[in-house]
């Protein structure tokens, strides 16, 4: 059996103060149960400190796919690992639209955090025009096909897939888990094709409008295996119970 791991991803949120009693919340009630935090990089010293021994890991929402040297402004995968990171986010859609980030960039970005011994949580997902237009599978196909052809298909050993269109990314429209999990199921299919063993293990997260109130049915579908968390990952009660769902 796959584990569940329900991630949040806190966006640019939060302070000290609030990252503290969020903190504070939900160290206790998810004891046991593994979980993880992607936050902004000036936090990652705050969470490193409060989460060390317990079973939230912790990791960042971005990363540069250079080792170091003249990038001003970008944070190296070495310093994610100075800090304790376990995850990174890779390719989320609020990068690959807002930032300009292509397919081949998340794949250097990908391949970054591997080199590092970091665990990517590589973002797939479909806008709404796409869906609409009837091209969910080729879109996803095309920025799993990104990652695979620089980093070969057995690297997804070593990383989560999170499964997120783009249409319910903070907007309150949750995919349908019948809607979610046939895509997670392409997804899986798609890659047992290129390797059976990997593509069984693989964890493959739902993100997008996730709360405690739908948690459960979505967790629930066979190849959905956890969750990406937006919105909810900053409400202590709303995390703690999709982590909850999950661990079911
Ligand atoms: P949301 O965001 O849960 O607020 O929809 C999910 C994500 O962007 O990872």
């Amino acid at each position: 059996m796959r584990k569940k791991l329900v991630a949040g991803n806190w966006k640019m949120h939060g302070s000290l103060t609030e990252n503290a009693a969020l903190l504070a919340a939900i160290k206790p009630a998810l004891d046991g149960i593994e979980a993880a935090v992607c936050v902004p990089f000036p936090y990652l010293a705050q969470v490193q400190a409060s989460l060390a021994g317990s079973s939230i890991s912790w990791g960042a929402q971005n990363v540069s796919e250079q080792a170091k040297g003249a990038f001003t402004g970008e944070v190296s995968t070495a310093m994610l690992r100075d800090f304790g990171c376990e995850y990174v986010i890779v390719g989320h859609s609020e990068r690959r639209s807002l930032y300009g980030e292509s397919d081949e960039l998340v794949a250097r970005k990908y391949m970054a955090a591997q080199a590092a011994g970091l665990t990517p949580i590589l973002c797939v997902g479909e806008s709404l025009s796409e869906r609409e237009g009837g091209v969910t599978e080729a879109v996803v196909a095309r920025q799993l096909d990104a990652v695979i052809a620089a980093a070969g298909v057995a690297s997804l050993a070593s990383a989560v897939v999170a499964y997120e269109p783009v249409w319910a990314i903070g907007t309150g429209k949750t995919a349908t888990p019948e809607q979610a999990q046939a895509v997670h199921a392409f997804i899986r299919r798609k890659l047992a094709a290129l390797d059976a063993n990997v593509a069984e293990r693989l964890i493959i997260q739902y993100g997008g409008s996730v709360k405690a109130a739908n948690a459960a049915e979505l967790m629930a579908q066979p190849d959905i295996d956890g969750g990406l968390i937006g919105g909810a990952s900053l409400i202590a009660d709303e995390f703690i119970a999709i982590c909850r769902a999950a661990a079911k």
